[in-house]
């Protein structure tokens, strides 16, 4: 009902009135009356006066399980969150389904790999997926580098953004992160329980001042605000269906095709320490092969990669 609602106002683009829209949605003035009121409750601008009812600018980027028809159980969205990926872990234990996605409009906590923050204003896309792949737990990696390779897909094809992977899992243009990916998992006697992943995409906030900078899809694109729920339904229709025609065997290769990393020459950070090399592939298990200023190969699995060695 929602929805609807929403879309009569946003097709009409002027006044709409109490009695047309009870007609058009076959209930009383008094039940769109509340269904207007909760949805201006959410955040929505919409103006009521004498002759009706008109929706503003401010309501063209929601984020609410409504605005995803068709996904409405799996969207669990909050204005504010700590982070996204505390919520997802207690939603994925209580049980969720497989590919519900928890998404905040701005994270006051929230979480970068290696214990870093990951700044989160308003403007935007935070999000954690819970996944359930029917997959064994030492390949789950494979599902976070088939979400990346699927991201730059939607960033090339949708947006017309020249967006290359970074290993492991970011997503870069000219060198600046646009993607941040952080990814959790639970098994159960050796069973996968679940793989969260995390995704924050600069898409109309002022990104961070960060090593090697940061940019966001609106400074790419030209200025104009873009549609998060635009990002967000394409990269969540496309994964999904990259999920149901599941092919292992293809995600490292096809990742590969994207990449910036291989063949530069990097810094590896991790919690301990740093290692410095050309990277000359990224295996089956993607792992990062370096090759080691004395010639040997040194495959690392986790840490986080820095193209600024010249
Ligand atoms: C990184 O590049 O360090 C990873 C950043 C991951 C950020 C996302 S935003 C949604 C989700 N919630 C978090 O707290 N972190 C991830």
């Amino acid at each position: 009902m929602k929805l609807k609602i929403i879309e009569i106002l946003k097709a009409s683009g002027s006044t709409v009135s109490g009695e047309a829209l009870s007609q058009k949605l076959g209930v009383s003035r008094v039940s769109v009356w509340k269904h207007i009121k909760k949805l201006k409750e959410s955040g929505y601008d919409i103006e009521s006066g004498p002759k009706g009812y008109l929706i503003g600018k401010g309501s063209e980027d929601m984020l609410f399980p409504w605005e995803f028809p068709g996904r409405e159980k799996t969207i669990l969205y909050h204005d504010v969150a700590d982070s996204t990926m505390d919520l997802a872990r207690t939603a994925a234990r209580k049980g969720c389904p497989h590919f519900t996605a928890v998404i905040a409009g701005r994270q006051e906590k929230g979480r970068g790999r290696l214990d870093r923050s990951w700044e989160s204003s308003a403007g935007g896309l935070y999000f954690t997926l819970v996944l359930r792949p029917d997959i064994e737990p030492a390949l789950s990696f494979r599902v976070n580098f088939a979400a990346s390779l699927t991201l730059a897909r939607i960033l090339r094809n949708g947006f017309g953004i020249n967006a290359q992977v970074k290993w492991p899992n970011d997503i870069l243009v000219d060198e600046k992160k646009l993607v941040g990916m952080l990814s959790e998992m639970e098994t159960r006697s050796d069973m996968l329980s679940f793989v969260n992943i995390g995704i924050g995409i600069n898409v109309n906030n002022a990104p961070p001042e960060i090593e090697n900078g940061a940019v966001s899809i609106k400074q790419i694109t030209g200025g104009s605000p873009i549609s998060r729920k635009k990002v967000l339904t394409l990269f969540l229709n496309a994964f999904e269906e990259k999920l149901n025609n599941w092919n292992p065997d293809t995600i490292i290769s096809e990742w590969k095709e994207y990449t910036v990393t291989i063949n530069r020459r990097v810094r590896i950070k991790t919690l301990h320490e740093t290692t410095q090399g050309l990277a000359v592939d990224v295996d089956e298990n993607g792992a990062l092969v370096l090759e080691l200023e004395d010639g040997t190969c040194k495959k690392i699995i986790y840490g986080d990669c820095f193209h600024d060695i010249a």
